[in-house]
């Protein structure tokens, strides 16, 4: 039996006695997760009693619980317009201002927002089909993976791309080696797909918007309410779980040479049931991941994360021929960063000899991460 997330949230939020508590600078910690007993020790180790936590044993479960999360009040309160009395976290997080919420799942740190994150629960919930947007290294995959073991369910992962038949959909026939004479002795393949219907595990359609709209309409059945696989080929066979399964998608919005869903009002309406944007984080929260995560000094973290911030501005502006710059960059810097890089030598394998930037723009990059480490 999975736990109800959305629930388990709600009742956080709603100001519980023994469910919320305060540190010393005043900051609200809650407690909403469990996971298996091997990465609590993990997390105490990497929290290093920076957080408070809680752990609980699963009924008829070998499963023990710990998550922990945090709220941020996103927007600082100016000096001037303060007020008076101080609202409670918990009003402010009903309030819908502080939203940060981190979340650890088994050695991994995941920083989401709480907005997006019930939204997806409740989508969940309403088994609908979920679909979320954000750049690359914006945590689409990671999250929808971190759910799926959070729910105890497997996930078949299909990564469109446009040259796909639609037997990686739904399956084939081949003939088997020991074919006798009299008649073909033919053997049915299943899909990943038929096999995610057929265990109860959860779909993930990764880059939807590479799928040939041609195949469109094999997957149609699969996203309606009862998520059926009909197998035309197969005599018209139908697998289904009862609707069992949530089909996710992830998408790169306005990633070049992709299909535009708006094409398609059919497909268009199944994939719209729930849409949830994921963005970068902001330079404070990344840097405060990178320091969890890496090790990294606080001040250095900041410094790096705060030129990705700019970098990632100037390539939404007219810096097109920027590469990724996912926190997994990030990441990759801080490791020679802490083999003993400076940051501007680190920048150098990372970001400055991608091989979209001929070498004026690579000595531009290279000017400009002085500069602004040198400002800093
Ligand atoms: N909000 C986040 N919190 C923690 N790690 C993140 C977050 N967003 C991305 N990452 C990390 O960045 C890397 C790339 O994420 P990924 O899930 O592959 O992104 P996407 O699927 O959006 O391209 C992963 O290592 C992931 O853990
Ligand atoms: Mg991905």
């Amino acid at each position: 039996m999975s736990v109800d997330i959305l629930k388990i949230v709600k009742e956080t939020l709603s100001d519980k006695p023994g469910r919320r508590t305060r540190n010393a600078e005043g900051k609200t910690f809650y407690f909403v997760r469990y996971d298996d007993k091997s990465s609590i020790t993990e997390y105490k180790r990497t929290l290093k009693g920076k957080y408070h936590m809680r752990t609980w044993k699963k009924k008829n479960s070998s499963n023990y619980g710990l998550w922990v999360c945090e709220l941020e009040t996103k927007t600082k309160p100016t000096p001037t317009a303060a007020p008076t009395t101080e609202p409670t976290a918990a009003q402010t997080a009903l309030n819908g201002e502080a939203k940060k919420l981190r979340l650890f799942l088994s050695s991994h740190n995941f920083i989401i927002d709480l907005e997006p994150l019930k939204a997806i629960i409740s989508g969940i919930k309403a088994k609908h089909n979920i679909t979320l947007v954000g750049k690359t290294a914006t945590g689409k995959s990671t999250l929808i993976k971190l759910l799926c073991k959070y729910y105890n369910k497997g996930y078949e992962e299909i990564t469109c791309n446009p040259y796909q038949e639609a037997e990686e959909i739904k399956g084939k026939y081949i003939a088997k080696s020991n074919a006798t004479k009299d008649g073909l002795n033919i053997e049915w393949i299943k899909s990943q797909v038929h096999k995610a219907i057929e265990g109860g595990e959860w779909l993930i359609f990764e880059e939807i918007n590479f799928l040939n709209p041609v195949l469109y309409s094999s997957v149609y059945s699969l996203l309606d309410h009862n998520k059926k696989l009909i197998l035309t080929e197969k005599e018209g066979e139908e697998v289904s779980n009862g609707g069992e399964t949530v089909v996710f998608f992830t998408l790169n919005a306005g990633y070049g040479g992709t299909f535009d869903l708006n094409d398609n009002p059919a497909f268009k309406r199944r994939v719209q049931q729930t849409i949830v944007r994921l963005d970068y984080l902001t330079p404070q929260a990344e840097a405060k991941y990178i320091h969890d995560t890496k090790g990294l000094n606080k001040d250095i973290a900041l410094v790096l994360c705060k030129f990705m911030d700019q970098l990632r501005k100037e390539k939404e502006g007219d810096a097109s021929e920027y590469p990724d710059l996912g926190i997994s960059i990030t990441e990759a810097i801080a490791d020679h960063i802490n083999n003993g890089m400076t940051i501007n030598e680190a920048l150098e394998p990372t970001l400055i000899n991608f091989c979209t930037l001929d070498n004026e723009a690579q000595e531009a990059l290279r000017e400009k991460a002085s500069l602004f480490i040198k400002g800093c």
